[in-house]
C-alpha cells in the first residue's frame, strides 16, 4: 500500500520543479566559494579526484535515501523521522537525526550568511567600478578593508538573512522555482564565459594539471575527511535540507533520476567554477591556499582588466548571491517547518524566530575575521589558531553532514522494511535497485566511519594503514 500521508507546506509543481529546487540548494557558495579554496589548499588534483570519488559513492545513495524519506513521511525532518520510526517499529531516538540536522542548518546558515554578505558588498564595489585595472595587490587591499570591518560584515550578513527570511515566510514552493529556472542557467552561462576569459588570458593549461593530475603525496586522514566534508556539503546532504525538499516531491517522480541530475548539475559547477578561477590564480602568480578569500581576491583581477568586466563582473556577483540564496532557504525551511509543525505558529512567526537565531550566532563568525581571529581557549590543543568560523565550518561539514548521512542510510537501507523501500523508490532495473541497497547499507556507512577513524588515528594504531 502507498503511503497517503499529505505535506501542509504545499508540493513541487512537477518531477522538474523538485530538480530545480534541489539544484537550487545544492549549487551555493559551496561550489563557487568553497571548492576553489578548498581544491587550493589541499593540493589540488588529488583532492579533486577523492572528491568526486566522494559524490558518486556517497553523495547518489545519501542523497536517494534522503529524498526516500522525505517523500515518504512529507513533513519536517524531526516529524519525518517521529513518523518513520513509529510506522517501521523503530525506536523514537530517531528523531534526534532530525534535530541535528535543524541544529547543523542553523549552524551552517550562521556563517553562510556572512560570506554570502562578502559576495552582496562586492556587487557594490564591482558595480561601482572598484576593480577597473586593479593590480593584485589592490584587489587584496579591497578585500581587506571589508572582512576587517566588522559594521560592514554586520550590515551585509543582516541584509542576506532579511532576504532569506522574505521568502522563507512566502513558503518555499512559491518563487523558488521561477527564480531557479532563470538564474541556474545564467550563472552555467557566466561561469563558461569566465573560462573562455581564462583560456586566453589566464595559464590555464597548468590549471587543468593543478585540479586533475593527482599529486597523493598530498593526501593526508585530514584532506580525505575535507573532501569527503566538501562532498556532502555541495550536495546539501546530512542535514535534512534535501528530506524536507523531498517531502514535497510529487508521488510519481523518480527518486534515483531526480538525484542523479542534481547530483551531475551540481558537481559540473563546482569543477566550471575552479576552471574558470585557477588560471587566473596561477598567471598571477597569486597563493592558491589562501583559503576562504581566494575567489574574491582573485576574480576581480580578471573583471577589472576583460572588456565588459564592470557588467560581467557585477553579474557575477549578483548571480553568486541569487545561488547562495536558493541554498539558505534550504539551511533553514527545515527548522521553520519544524516549528509550524510543532508549536501550530505561524510560518511567519517561525521564520523570524529562525532568522533572529542565525542572524545572532553569525555574529561569531562576523568577528572572526578581525577583532575575534583565533579563540585563545585552545592555545596548546590541536584548535590553536582556529576561529570561531573555522571550527563551525569543520564540524558543520566534516563531522555533522557526514554522521547525518550515514545515519540517514542506515535508517533508508537497514531498518526500514523491503517493502516501504521498494514502494517509495520504484526504481524499474532490479540492478540499480541493488546497488543502492548495496551503497546505502555498506560501502557509505563503512567508508565514512572508516575515514573518521583514520582521521582520529585510530586505524595507525591498530596497524591497519
Ligand atoms: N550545498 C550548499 C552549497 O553548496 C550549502 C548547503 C549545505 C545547503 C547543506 C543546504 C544544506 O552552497
Amino acid at each position: 500500500m502507498a503511503t497517503v500521508r499529505t505535506s501542509i507546506h504545499g508540493y513541487w509543481s512537477s518531477r522538474f520543479a523538485f530538480v530545480l529546487a534541489a539544484a537550487g540548494s545544492a549549487v551555493g557558495l559551496g561550489n563557487i566559494w568553497k571548492f576553489p579554496y578548498m581544491a587550493g589548499e589541499n593540493g589540488g588534483g588529488a583532492f579533486v579526484l577523492l572528491y568526486l570519488i566522494c559524490i558518486a559513492l556517497f553523495g547518489l545513495p545519501v542523497m536517494m535515501s534522503e529524498v526516500l524519506l522525505g517523500r515518504r513521511g512529507r513533513s519536517s525532518p524531526v516529524n519525518t523521522m517521529t513518523t518513520l520510526a513509529a510506522e517501521e517499529k523503530r525506536s523514537r531516538v530517531w528523531r534526534l537525526l532530525g534535530l541535528m540536522g535543524v541544529l547543523a542548518g542553523f549552524l551552517i546558515l550562521s556563517y553562510y550568511s556572512v560570506i554570502a554578505g562578502w559576495a552582496l558588498a562586492y556587487v557594490l564595489e564591482t558595480a561601482t567600478g572598484t576593480f577597473s585595472g586593479v593590480s593584485g595587490e589592490q584587489a587584496g587591499e579591497v578585500f581587506d578593508n571589508l572582512i576587517s570591518n566588522p559594521r560592514r560584515l554586520l550590515f551585509w550578513h543582516s541584509v542576506f538573512i532579511l532576504l532569506t527570511m522574505v521568502v522563507v515566510i512566502r513558503g518555499v514552493n512559491k518563487g523558488l522555482e521561477t527564480a531557479v529556472r532563470i538564474l541556474m542557467p545564467a550563472l552555467f552561462i557566466l561561469i563558461i564565459i569566465m573560462i573562455g576569459y581564462a583560456m586566453l588570458h589566464g595559464d590555464f593549461l597548468e590549471s587543468l594539471k593543478f585540479l586533475f593530475a593527482p599529486d597523493f603525496s598530498k593526501l593526508s586522514p585530514e584532506v580525505v575527511l575535507k573532501a569527503m566534508g566538501q562532498a556532502f556539503f555541495s550536495l546539501s546532504l546530512g542535514m535534512g535540507a534535501i528530506m524536507m525538499y523531498g517531502s514535497y516531491l510529487p508521488d510519481d517522480a523518480s527518486i534515483a533520476t531526480t538525484s542523479f541530475q542534481v547530483a551531475i548539475a551540481d558537481t559540473l559547477i563546482a569543477i566550471l567554477a575552479g576552471l574558470a578561477i585557477f588560471p587566473i590564480v596561477l598567471a598571477n602568480g597569486l597563493e592558491a591556499g589562501q583559503g576562504p578569500g581566494l575567489i574574491f581576491n582573485t576574480l576581480p583581477l580578471a573583471f577589472g582588466q576583460m572588456t565588459g568586466g564592470l557588467i560581467f563582473g557585477t553579474l557575477f556577483f549578483i548571480l553568486l548571491v541569487f545561488a547562495a540564496w536558493t541554498s539558505a532557504i534550504s539551511l533553514i525551511e527545515p527548522a521553520v517547518a519544524w516549528l509550524v509543525e510543532k508549536f501550530s505558529i505561524s510560518r511567519f512567526i517561525s521564520s523570524i524566530i529562525c532568522g533572529l537565531v542565525a542572524w545572532t550566532v553569525g555574529l561569531g563568525t562576523v568577528y572572526s575575521f578581525n577583532s575575534w581571529k583565533k579563540i585563545d581557549v585552545f592555545d596548546g590543543t590541536i584548535l590553536e589558531g582556529k576561529s570561531f568560523f573555522d571550527l563551525l565550518d569543520y564540524l558543520t561539514s566534516n563531522i555533522m553532514l557526514p554522521l547525518g548521512g550515514i545515519l540517514i542510510c542506515i535508517f533508508a537501507a537497514w531498518l526500514m522494511s523491503e517493502k516501504s523501500r521498494r514502494d517509495e523508490l520504484k526504481i524499474k532495473y532490479e540492478v540499480a535497485y541493488k546497488l543502492w541497497r548495496f551503497l546505502a547499507r555498506y560501502l557509505t556507512p563503512i567508508g565514512v566511519v572508516l575515514i573518521f577513524l583514520h582521521v582520529l588515528g585510530v586505524l595507525e594504531k591498530l596497524n591497519i594503514t
